[in-house]
């Protein structure tokens, strides 16, 4: 799973990546590998112990403590305005409408035009509110959403959701 998200990392170049909810690290360590050496890896957690653990592990990327609605401060505070791709390992599925939305917001208000977001997704959970109300969400900030297939290696079975071409930069500011 943690490769397939990784996917809209640029291999080429010396791309900005930011990572959403790096939690423990499988994912920050799929992109980290597909990162070339010129970019910038930056990931954004709301567990202080995760940004502490995460610090002292991984200390090539720049793990911000904070909330992924925060986004865009966040990111001002080490100097970016622009990334290239975002990888979402959020709780989508737990997570209300209203922050769903501001978080897509401030990722609209970042990525820049070619550039790529891929979200974690759980079929099992898809038919809670918070899942089905993501899936409208991501279809109404992307022009092109596309869910790959189910990973049933993952536990549990996951899929991605990989979008493109942000239909609006949303963010007031
Ligand atoms: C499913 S876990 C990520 C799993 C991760 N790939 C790993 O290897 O551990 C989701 C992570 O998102 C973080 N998170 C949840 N809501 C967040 C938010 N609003 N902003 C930033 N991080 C958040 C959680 O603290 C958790 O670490």
């Amino acid at each position: 799973m943690a490769a397939e998200l990784s996917m809209v990392v640029p291999s080429t170049g010396s791309p900005v990546v930011v990572e959403l909810g790096p939690g423990t690290g499988s994912v920050t360590d799929a992109i980290a590998a597909r990162l070339p050496a010129g970019g910038r890896h930056l990931a954004v957690e709301v567990d202080i112990d995760l940004v502490t653990h995460l610090r002292r592990t991984r200390p090539r990327v720049e793990t911000l403590y904070g909330d992924a609605s925060n986004l865009v401060v966040l990111l001002d505070s080490v100097g970016v305005d622009r990334v290239d791709a975002v990888v979402c390992a959020l709780p989508w599925s737990l997570i209300g409408a209203t922050k769903q939305r501001e978080i897509l917001d401030q990722i609209a208000g970042v990525i820049v035009p070619g550039g790529a977001v891929s979200a974690l997704a759980y079929p099992h959970a898809q038919w809670l509110p918070g899942a089905r109300g993501f899936r409208g969400a991501l279809g109404g900030m992307f022009d092109e959403v596309v869910r790959g297939p189910v990973v049933w290696r993952n536990a549990p079975p996951a899929v991605v959701y990989t979008c493109r071409r942000s239909a609006s930069r949303a963010l007031s500011r």
